[in-house]
């Protein structure tokens, strides 16, 4: 029996996102120059503090490509295979790359015609021409255009490449490709082995995308979803992607932690684990896991949950965020957290932070974009694309992400699906939250995120506090 003075949540006073506002407060700068810098995870910084949900209509290769790109992080989605799952990791890491490694080549023997559709098909603009490793040409999209299609490459090929050594410098590549003209840059060992290429294509990229989250050799960054029982999937990724996420519905389970220990042993990226509600669930999970990474927080208050109707169990994604707090100060540790679950814009991130957030994961926001995986379907005169719980019945008949689910609650769909309006762009729906979060920030005071979490003031509202715009009836 749950007596009055059992209640949880500071007697029984759970809240949400539309229960406080900020108290504006003195600020001197202008919004444009307050910075979103924060981190995702223990060892990954990012610009921007968005991170997209691992969700199998929200972030696949092209979703974590254009959010890693603006900033943030994308986690992909683990309601696939495991090939799958990293052919989608390796699709951000192979992006964009200040030196690519693995760099696709073409003997001299083969013909112009057989290097046009290689870079037809791959869509590049040239190949290194190789002979026993070595670097003898390099055939390019005007080499070919220019050339008989049945002749070997030896003939139509650039034979006087420049090339470069290891250790170049983003600056001194970019120089020497200006005043050669040219848009691809060998590297060769001593020897003259082929060991990578520079293109201008990438370069330009990363003057294009100067907050873009990128790794030390110069690629995106790409965070994925695993289950805390697929140790050979966990392995798998680790190798490729840089963290790991633990997807779990509900973390605090001693089975979920134990598996999850074993996974930490045998990788070395950082691992973020979740999803957690309570204070004593943080306490479990970090005194008893030796690294943890991040902690994803918030159950039961995402857009398409149907987690906590079903259950009647769940934990507000703002509330779930003090609950990690006061765990963490009781550990005296500093683990990035994440709030998840229910956040429909701006004022949503900025509350989530001035509560002790580093960065919020969104689904709702981001499905609408065009680079999220389902495809934008015409209803009426609209243009909607789908979102789906992974606990939702479409989800579940995929069978792969079951265990997030099912094993709790066996057959019971815990998520819906929902039509959401198609927004375009993810670059300009993150231009448009980036400038409501620091126009959040203005308000609150805060030059900064560690500001924002240390200094803003919020004050609780009642529910005539403010008269909605909605609500206002239009006088002609
Ligand atoms: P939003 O509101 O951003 O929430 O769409 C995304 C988060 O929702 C969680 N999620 C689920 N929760 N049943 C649930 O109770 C589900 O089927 C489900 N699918 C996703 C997840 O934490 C995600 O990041």
């Amino acid at each position: 029996m749950v007596r009055k003075d059992q209640l949880a949540g500071e007697g029984a006073f759970v809240f949400g996102f539309d229960d406080f506002i900020f108290l504006p407060s003195y600020i001197d700068v202008e919004p444009a120059d307050i910075s979103l810098v924060t981190k995702f995870s223990v060892n990954i910084p990012i610009a921007m503090p968005f991170v997209s949900s691992p969700m199998d209509t929200v972030t696949e290769g092209e979703m974590a490509i254009a959010l890693a790109r603006s900033g943030g992080i994308g986690v992909i989605h683990r309601n696939c295979s495991a090939d799958e799952e990293a052919e989608e990791v390796m699709k951000v890491k192979r992006a964009e790359s200040f030196i690519i490694r693995d760099v696709l080549t073409i003997g001299k023997e083969s013909t112009v015609a057989e290097a046009e559709k290689i870079m037809k098909e791959r869509e590049i603009s040239g190949l290194p021409v190789v002979e026993d490793g070595r670097l003898i040409g390099i055939i390019t999209g005007k080499d070919v255009r220019f050339s008989n299609k049945e002749i070997r490459t030896e003939q139509a090929m650039t034979k006087d490449v420049v090339r470069v050594s290891e250790g170049i410098t983003i600056e001194e590549a970019e120089r020497l490709m200006k005043d050669h003209r040219i848009e691809k840059l060998p590297v060769t060992d001593s020897e003259g082995r082929l060991s990578g290429l520079i293109t201008y294509r990438d370069i330009s990229l990363r003057d294009k995308f100067r907050n873009a989250t990128r790794d030390e050799k110069g690629r995106l960054r790409v965070a994925a979803a695993i289950s805390p029982f697929d140790m050979d999937r966990a392995v798998k990724l680790s190798k490729i992607a840089d963290a790991l996420v633990v997807d779990v519905a509900h973390f605090h389970n001693q089975n979920v932690i134990n598996a999850t220990k074993k996974i930490i042993d045998n990788v070395s990226v950082d691992v973020i684990v979740g999803n957690l509600g309570s204070k004593e669930g943080v306490l479990d999970a970090v005194s008893k896991l030796e690294r943890v990474g991040g902690l994803r927080v918030g159950i039961g208050g995402g857009s398409v949950c149907l987690t906590t109707q079903i259950t009647r169990a769940g934990s507000p994604t703002l509330y779930a965020v003090t609950e990690a707090v006061s765990a963490l100060e009781e550990l005296g540790a500093d683990i990035p957290i994440i709030a998840d679950g229910g956040i429909r814009n701006s004022g949503d991130i900025a509350m989530s932070i001035a509560f002790g957030a580093s960065s919020a994961m969104m689904g709702y926001v981001f499905a609408g974009c065009k680079e999220s995986p389902s495809p934008t379907t015409l209803i009426g005169d609209k243009h909607y694309k789908l979102h789906r719980g992974m606990g939702s019945e479409s989800a579940r008949q995929k069978r792969i992400v079951s265990d997030r689910y099912a094993k709790l609650s066996k057959s019971i769909a815990e998520g819906t699906e929902k039509w959401i309006p198609y927004k375009g762009y993810l670059a300009d729906v993150i231009e448009e939250l980036a400038s409501g979060v620091r126009a959040s920030m203005g308000y609150a005071g805060a030059k900064g995120v560690k500001e924002l979490k240390g200094n803003a003031r919020v004050m609780k509202v009642s529910s005539s506090s403010f008269a909605r715009a909605s609500d206002m009836q239009t006088i002609k």
